[in-house]
Formats: C-alpha cells, sequence, structure tokens
C-alpha cells in the first residue's frame, strides 16, 4: 500500500492529482484527501474509489496547526503509513499594495500557503523518515520572480520555495526527497476566489487566461516529478526563460510581468 497526503484536494490542482494518482495505483494506493469542504472532497472520493483506490476524507483547515496534526494522526490510525505528502492547499491574491487599506488578509494568506505547508511537513516529518518518503509543495512561478500585483501572494511562494529549498538538504540523507513545483497559469478558479485589495473574493482573474495550462496536464507533471524525485518543475518553458532572464536581464523581467497583466489589473 502507497499513501498520498494531498491538501487542497477538493479542487483544481489537488483533485485533479487524486483522481490521477488513484487511475495510477489502483488497488495498490490509499488517498487521503483534506481540505474544507468535505462535500467536495467526498466527491473527489468517489472518483478515486472507480479505480479502486482506497481514499479517506478529512476535514483540515491548513491555516490551523492542530488541524495539520491532525490529519497527520488520522492518515496514521487508518494506513499505518505515510509516503508522499502534497502541500498543495493555496489562495490567491491580486492587489497593487497602493490599493490595500487593511493588511490583515496578507497574514491569513501567509498562514495557509507558507504556514500550512510547514506545519502539515513538521507533523509528517517522523513518518516520511520511515517509508523513504517524499514531500511535494506545489509553489508558483510567483515563487521564484517577483510579480506585479501580487507582493501577498509571491510573498508567500517566495517564503515556500525557501523553506523547502532549506529543508531539502537536512533531510536529503534520510532518504526522504523534497519537489517543488512552479506551475504557471494552470486552469482553475484560483485567481477568481482569491483576494481582491478589500480582502474578499476577487471574482475574475487579473491575468490572461488564453493560454492557461490545463488542470490534467500539470497535475501529471507534478506526479511524474514526484515519482522520479525531482528536484524541481518549473513548468513551462517561459518559466524557465525566466528563470535565468532574471540574472540575466532583471528590468526586462519586470517589464515582461507587467505584460503578462490584463488591462483592470495594471498600475496605470
Ligand atoms: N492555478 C494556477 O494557475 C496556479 C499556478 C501556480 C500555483 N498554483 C498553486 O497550486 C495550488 C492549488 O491551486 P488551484 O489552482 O488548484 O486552486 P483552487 O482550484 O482554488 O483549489 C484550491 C484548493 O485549496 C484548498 N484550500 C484553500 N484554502 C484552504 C485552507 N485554509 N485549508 C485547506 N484547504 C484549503 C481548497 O479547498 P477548500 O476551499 O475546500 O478548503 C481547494 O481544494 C495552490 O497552492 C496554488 O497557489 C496554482
Amino acid at each position: 500500500m502507497y499513501v498520498v497526503v494531498i491538501t487542497g484536494a477538493s479542487d483544481g490542482i489537488g483533485a485533479e492529482l487524486a483522481r490521477q494518482w488513484a487511475a495510477r495505483g489502483k488497488a495498490n494506493i490509499a488517498l487521503v484527501l483534506a481540505a474544507r469542504n468535505v462535500d467536495k472532497l467526498q466527491a473527489v472520493a468517489a472518483d478515486c474509489r472507480v479505480h479502486g483506490a482506497q481514499a479517506l476524507v478529512q476535514r483540515c483547515d491548513v491555516s490551523v496547526q492542530a488541524d495539520c496534526r491532525a490529519l497527520v494522526d488520522a492518515t496514521m490510525d487508518r494506513f499505518g503509513r505515510l509516503d508522499t505528502l502534497v502541500n498543495n492547499a493555496g489562495m490567491s491574491a491580486q492587489a497593487l499594495l497602493r490599493d490595500v487599506a487593511d493588511l490583515g488578509w496578507y497574514e491569513d494568506l501567509m498562514r495557509v500557503n507558507l504556514w500550512g505547508s510547514v506545519w502539515c511537513t513538521h507533523a509528517a516529518l517522523p513518518h516520511l523518515k520511515t517509508s523513504y518518503g517524499r514531500i511535494v509543495a506545489v509553489s508558483s512561478l510567483a515563487g521564484l520572480v517577483g510579480v506585479p500585483g501580487r507582493t501577498a501572494y509571491a510573498a508567500t511562494k517566495f517564503a515556500m520555495t525557501g523553506f523547502f529549498e532549506s529543508l531539502r538538504p537536512e533531510i536529503g540523507r534520510q532518504g526522504i526527497s523534497v519537489t517543488i513545483a512552479y506551475p504557471g497559469v494552470v486552469a482553475t478558479e484560483i485567481r477568481r476566489r482569491g483576494y481582491d485589495a478589500g480582502g474578499h473574493p476577487a471574482g475574475r482573474s487579473g491575468l490572461d487566461e488564453s493560454a492557461a495550462m490545463p488542470v490534467e496536464t500539470c497535475a501529471r507533471l507534478i506526479i511524474e516529478g514526484a515519482e522520479a524525485r525531482r528536484r524541481d518543475i518549473v513548468m513551462t518553458a517561459q518559466g524557465r526563460l525566466g528563470r535565468w532572464l532574471k540574472l540575466l536581464a532583471p528590468r526586462l523581467i519586470d517589464r515582461l510581468a507587467l505584460k503578462a497583466l490584463n488591462q483592470h489589473a495594471r498600475p496605470q
């Protein structure tokens, strides 16, 4: 039995990861599906069971440390092992700093994207040591290159990158791998759900989504990268180029980042 815990499994990339892992692993895989919306988790679990996989639904708000601990405890109680932890739960945000009156939601975002990952990873670590397991962190291209209008979101994703890059050499000798995924724009609802300047759901995307990567492709790349214990998965050619351009021509990167914003999201 191979046990995979996925946070943010009720929708988007996390739900698709669960479905694809179930289809690959069939009866040999158990998926622990964590998020706040239990009804949506149950629907994803049913999709996984069609393939013969086992699925456990666990209500978990990753911004609450006790929920993260309970997620790992529930996994061990039910399956007695933990092989792969995918820190995927995340929220987005799009706002120019000058338009933000109350910075409270900046802290909320950090709690979900960074602290949720830190707390789940900390709780899972002893069990991953036993299984020579894998940790996956779903960061973002905004965790590699700064993006205007995304000071809050990019800060959380750079923080994730720093945490997991530092953890990797700490635990590599114990046989635990750390794979950091850097998706670009993926076709999910994340930007419409994300915070606007007032800390409310934006209801629209601030990016041009015409060339968004299908969620199926993104999930497949993450699973392949985790299975191969790759260090990084930089998902688009634009992302791979951006990583180098940042070192060679940083001003050009700033201009390209501004261009990626659609008209209403650009600073005037
Ligand atoms: N889509 C993209 O373009 C893109 C690009 C780069 C990186 N990413 C990253 O990929 C990850 C998944 O994004 P997505 O596009 O799949 O977003 P999504 O479709 O909005 O799904 C987000 C998932 O995270 C869960 N979640 C949100 N807050 C949570 C909390 N406090 N506790 C537990 N679960 C929570 C949601 O479930 P509940 O609401 O049920 O809790 C949902 O299952 C995120 O970390 C995101 O930053 C996405």
